[in-house]
């Protein structure tokens, strides 16, 4: 039976759905993004088939006898993937792994996939050839296990394949080269997208076989196609980092199934990526000449704690306006400690430029660094170095004072891990730490002047 078709308008950055075409959004007011979609028009009997069947699909059960072994994980043979995911794939779960382009998502899964011992493994490919993925498979060492490869776009034909190969595990690189021909919209396309996304999750649901998606990323940092895709995964993880920095932040957004606050940290090589063991000392400049402007703060990202580098440059304005910029840190957050600085310590910041960056091309979420922002800032200003040796902890509150962080004692081990011998820490985290043997000094403090005091003199 021939369908009839109506067009429909979606906007490609929320998915909002009109049956006009609007210069701007009326969802999320973003302009030009409303793209016109051909969608097949279902008749009533066909409406009514598709609710029955839906009807009979599923059974009322008591949550007390469901049986919750089903949540055995694969291990994936990456331990940093592994970590983030919460300690292996849940089996029926729709991974989706986001990132910029030639960040290292293909590499990234295609390691794992020849990782897996025991287990078959589907790698479906709408980007390469399978010399290409050969290729890159031959730039990475220690195969363990042989892949199953397959170059497809149709999601369809993907489907007659996966029914004959029957795989435990399934791997789409990417989504937005699916497509399904029932659908009436190009590759990469909100419905496309969604639609292919939609079959997948089902697949993964009523098979138990994990899937794992690959999905490019926009220039804005949103993953490309419709926020429902995000919605639709039960998780997201985002492959992040400079192109041009060797290290790579593999963080979970949203995780059904474990924590989000999870970090995994790998250097891409020239043999594929390798896990970061130890990412204090990739983050620590290495060199005996302390430096002005760089000051080390004892962070704590998902459940890791490590010391980072905080690097600030100060100068002097140039032009009017002064710039003010940072990498790796909230700029409203750096514009709030430049205010405390200005008014508790007495800083004349107005005519400076200040740059601030984060060593290692991490992005730091944790407020306990802001004591080293404040420390690197005015290190810079003064042109004056940190003694070596010397890190800190602690969150800045907008009078000055210098608030409790979690896990302060953590943040003293690492440090005292790494031959730090001093560590500044916010005096509301003292209590506990009284009777504990350090091998650092442990040095307690309430306001900022009384920090930059302990550090400059
Ligand atoms: P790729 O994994 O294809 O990224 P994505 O799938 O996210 O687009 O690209 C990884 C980049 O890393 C690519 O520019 C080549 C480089 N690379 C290495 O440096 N070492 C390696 O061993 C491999 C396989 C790739
Ligand atoms: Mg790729």
């Amino acid at each position: 039976m021939a369908l009839k078709s109506k067009s429909v308008y979606v906007c490609s950055a929320c998915g909002h759905e009109t049956s006009k075409w609007f210069g701007q959004c009326p969802a999320c007011q973003e302009w030009n993004t409303m793209e016109e979609e051909v969608r097949a028009v279902e008749t009533g009997t066909q409406k009514k088939n598709r609710a029955i069947s839906y009807e009979n699909r599923a059974s009322v059960q008591k949550l007390s006898e469901i049986s919750a072994n089903t949540e055995h994980r694969f291990d994936t043979g990456l331990r940093e993937l592994n970590r983030v995911l919460g300690g292996g794939i849940v089996p029926g779960s729709l991974v989706l792994m986001g990132g910029e382009p030639g960040i290292g998502k293909s590499t990234l899964l295609l390691q794992t996939a020849l990782r897996l011992a025991g287990r078959r493994l589907l790698y479906v490919s709408g980007e390469e050839s399978e010399r290409q993925i050969k290729l890159r498979a031959d730039r990475i060492p220690r195969h363990t296990t042989d892949i199953l490869l397959l170059c497809e776009t149709r999601l369809e034909k993907v489907f007659d394949h996966v029914r004959e190969v029957r795989p435990d595990i399934l791997v789409v690189d990417s989504i937005q080269t699916m497509a399904l021909e029932t659908v009436e919209a190009s590759p990469g396309s909100v419905t496309q997208i969604r639609e292919c996304a939609a079959l997948l999750l089902k697949f993964a649901k009523e098979s138990g076989v994990p899937v794992l998606l690959v999905g490019h990323i926009t220039k804005e940092g949103a993953i490309a196609g419709p926020k429902v895709l995000e919605h639709i995964v039960d998780t997201v993880l985002q492959f992040e980092g400079d192109r041009h920095n060797m290290y790579r932040i593999l963080r979970s957004i949203k995780n059904r199934f474990g924590s989000t606050a999870e970090l995994g940290i790998y250097e891409m090589r020239g043999d594929g990526l390798r896990p970061v063991d130890n990412p204090s000392e990739l983050l620590l400049t290495q060199g005996n000449e302390p430096l002005s402007g760089v000051a080390i703060a004892a962070a704590i990202e998902g459940i890791r704690p490590f010391l980072i580098e905080t690097q600030a440059l100060v100068s002097t304005a140039a032009y009017g306006t002064p710039q003010r910029s940072a990498t790796g840190f909230d700029l409203r957050r750096l514009n709030m400690l430049l205010a405390v600085l200005e008014k508790r310590v007495g800083f004349k910041l107005v005519q400076k430029d200040v740059f601030l960056n984060i060593a290692g091309g991490l992005r730091v979420t944790d407020p306990a660094i802001d004591l080293s922002v404040i420390a690197a800032v005015l290190s810079s200003n003064v042109d004056t170095a940190i003694e070596r040796g010397v890190c800190m902890a602690g969150e800045v509150g907008l009078s000055g004072e210098i608030r409790p962080v979690s896990r302060i004692g953590q943040r003293i081990s690492e440090a005292e891990k790494l031959g730090f011998q001093r560590i500044l820490v916010p005096e509301g985290n003292l209590k506990g730490l009284e009777d504990r043997k350090a091998d650092i000094e442990i040095v307690p403090v309430a306001r900022v002047e009384h920090a930059l005091r302990q550090l400059f003199g």
